[in-house]
């Protein structure tokens, strides 16, 4: 089975899944999405109202400034895998039970396996704590270390630069360092190495594209 069907297999299972109680509440599940060989895989915590109602991750406000963060890193959204830690709404955007991320590791689990991207970027502590628990974000953010087959880069949650003005700087700084981490993650697991187009920060024109900040 390809890479494609196998993410296809997820999806499906995943929008009929009872694992845990949060299927009773939701709308729509979000499973995630993006290129099956997408180099990057961002992982979020989990939907909020809009991924909810829409079944996509990261489509409200933190997805929007997620865009913008992308944007300036040279990055684009459609070359990247977008998941969640779990793939249903938990009820007024509380943090996932342990349960609950235990019950949704299984698909979080075959997504990786399936895209085998060379970095994952954790997005916010619940994320990070899959990879690299026992670690205080503040310390570890945007420092890229090998876990297992592949590297992974903790960040700040977008929705926490948005809510504390003080965290953007840093979340702007990691994202700029994306496209290098990159290429030395392909070097260390022996992938093709590939230019990529310089970070909008790095050019003089459009500082006003970064209007949420
Ligand atoms: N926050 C997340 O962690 N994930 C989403 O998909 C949306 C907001």
């Amino acid at each position: 089975m390809s890479a494609e069907e196998t993410l296809a297999r997820i999806a499906k299972k995943v929008s009929v899944c009872a694992n845990c109680a949060l299927h009773e509440s939701r709308k729509k599940a979000v499973p995630g999405e993006g290129p099956a060989d997408a180099e990057i895989m961002f992982i979020g915590e989990g939907p909020g109202f809009h991924e909810n109602e829409q079944g996509r991750p990261f489509v409200g406000a933190a997805g929007k400034f997620l865009d913008q963060l992308l944007a300036q890193a040279g990055v684009t959204r459609a070359e990247v895998f977008i998941a969640n830690v779990v793939k249903c709404r938990p009820p007024g955007n509380r943090d996932p039970l342990p349960d609950e991320l235990a019950a949704c590791d299984v698909h979080l689990e075959a997504q990786i396996k399936a895209i085998n991207p060379s970095i994952i970027v954790t997005l916010g502590r619940i994320s990070m704590g899959k990879f690299t628990p026992g670690v205080k974000i503040s310390a570890v953010h945007g420092q890229m270390r090998k876990v297992g087959e592949r590297f992974v880069i903790p960040m700040f949650h977008p929705a926490a630069a948005l809510h504390q003005p003080a965290l953007k700087p840093s979340i702007l700084a990691d994202f700029a360092n994306l496209p290098d981490q990159l290429n030395e993650a392909r070097k260390a697991l022996g992938r093709k190495v590939v230019e990529r187009k310089k970070p909008v920060s790095q050019k003089s024109e459009k500082p006003e594209q970064l209007s949420l900040f």
